[in-house]
C-alpha cells in the first residue's frame, strides 16, 4: 500500500520529531495533532529548531526547510487530523487507558484501509489493537529518541499484526532513512529497552548504593563502554517517570522481580525531578 499522508497524534519529544521525518526525509504530508494549542506550539517550535541545525551545518537547504515546514500541518481536531490519513502514529503519553480510547477514535474516523502505528515504547500492541476494529492494521512503530537522528526502527507484531502491515512499515521506514528490525513477539521492552532499560535502572541502584558519584559512573560507561552519554545522563533524557513506567511495566507484564525499580527513581518521580523536562533529574538542566 502506498503511504502519502500521515498524522501524528502528539507533539512532544517524541512526536514533533517523528513528525519532522515523515516530512523532511520522507516527504510525506504530515498533520500534527495535539490537545492544547501551547503543545502544538512547543512541537512546532522544537521542530523549527531542529530544522535550523540542519540548515546550519549544510544537511539540508533553506528552500528543503521550507518545504518541509510547509508540509507539516497541525490542529487540536482528532477526526481532522485523521479523516484523511494512510498511516497514523501514535506518540502520545504512556497511558494505556488514554491510548486506547483515542485509538479507539482513531479507528471510527480514520480510512479503512489505513495502519494505525504506536510509537510505545513498552504497552502492548495486542492490547492496543484490541482497542480497535482493525488489529491486523495496527503495529508497533518504535522510534528512539532524538527520532531526528537515530537511525532504528523496532517495527513490533501484535498477536494479530498482518504481514502486509509489517511490510508497509517497513518499507516506510526505509523512507525516512532508517534502519528497521521486526520485533516477532509482543513482548515488554521489545528489544532495545529490554536491555537499556535494566542498565539505567542499575546505575540509579548504584547511585543509590554510593557506590560512585553520577559524574563517574556516566564518565565509566562512555569512555569504558563508548556510549555517547552515560546512563544517568540518558536516564535525564529519556526522562525518569518514563524510565521507571517503562520498568513498571516490565515487573507487571513478566512477573521477574529483576526488572524490579530502585527506589531512587520512584523518589524522584514523587520529587518531580524527572530529568531534562523538568529542568533537574541527576543533573541540573536548566543552565543548559
Ligand atoms: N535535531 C537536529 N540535530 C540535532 C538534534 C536534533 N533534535 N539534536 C542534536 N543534533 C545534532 C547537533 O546539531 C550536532 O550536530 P553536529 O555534530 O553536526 O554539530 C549533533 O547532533 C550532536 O549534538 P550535540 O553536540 O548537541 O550533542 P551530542 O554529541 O551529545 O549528541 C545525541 C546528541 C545524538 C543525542 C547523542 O548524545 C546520543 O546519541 N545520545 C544517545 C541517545 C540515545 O541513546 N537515544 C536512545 C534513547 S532510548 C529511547 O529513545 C527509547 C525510549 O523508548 C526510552
Amino acid at each position: 500500500m502506498e503511504i502519502k499522508r500521515v498524522a501524528v497524534l502528539g507533539a512532544g519529544l517524541m512526536g514533533h520529531g517523528i513528525a519532522q521525518v515523515c516530512a523532511q526525509v520522507g516527504k510525506f504530508d504530515v498533520t500534527v495533532r495535539d490537545i492544547e494549542q501551547r503543545f502544538i506550539d512547543s512541537g512546532m517550535k522544537m521542530i523549527q529548531d531542529s530544522i535550523q541545525r540542519f540548515v546550519k551545518k549544510g544537511a539540508i537547504s533553506e528552500s528543503d526547510a521550507k518545504e518541509t515546514l510547509a508540509r507539516i500541518h497541525s490542529t487540536l481536531d482528532l477526526k481532522e487530523a485523521v479523516q484523511d490519513a494512510d498511516l497514523v502514529i501514535e506518540a502520545i503519553t504512556e497511558n494505556p487507558p488514554l491510548k486506547k480510547s483515542v485509538l479507539a477514535e482513531v479507528d471510527k474516523y480514520a480510512p479503512s484501509h489505513a495502519i494505525i502505528a504506536s510509537n510505545t515504547s513498552s504497552i502492548s500492541i495486542t492490547e492496543i489493537g484490541a482497542a480497535t476494529k482493525r488489529p491486523e492494521k495496527v503495529c508497533g512503530m518504535h522510534f528512539f529518541n532524538p527520532p531526528q537522528l537515530m537511525k532504528l526502527i523496532e517495527i513490533i507484531r501484535g498477536l494479530k499484526t498482518a504481514d502486509e502491515t509489517v511490510e508497509t512499515i517497513r518499507q516506510v521506514s526505509l523512507k525516512l532513512g532508517k534502519e528497521p528490525v521486526v520485533v516477532k513477539k509482543d513482548t515488554p521492552g521489545f528489544i532495545v529497552n529490554r536491555i537499556l532499560i535494566p542498565a539505567l535502572n542499575e546505575a540509579a541502584f548504584l547511585v543509590a548504593e554510593g557506590v560512585a558519584d553520577p559524574e563517574d559512573i556516566d564518565k565509566a560507561c562512555t569512555l569504558g563502554l563508548n556510549w555517547p552519554m552515560g546512563p544517568l545522563k540518558l536516564l535525564d533524557y529519556v526522562g525518569i517517570d518514563t524510565t521507571l513506567f517503562i520498568t513498571d511495566v516490565m515487573v507487571n507484564e513478566t512477573g521477574d522481580p529483576k526488572f524490579r525499580p530502585s527506589n531512587l527513581l520512584k523518589q524522584m518521580v514523587r520529587a518531580n525531578l524527572l530529568g531534562r523536562k523538568t529542568g533537574r533529574g541527576f543533573y541540573d538542566w536548566t543552565e543548559k
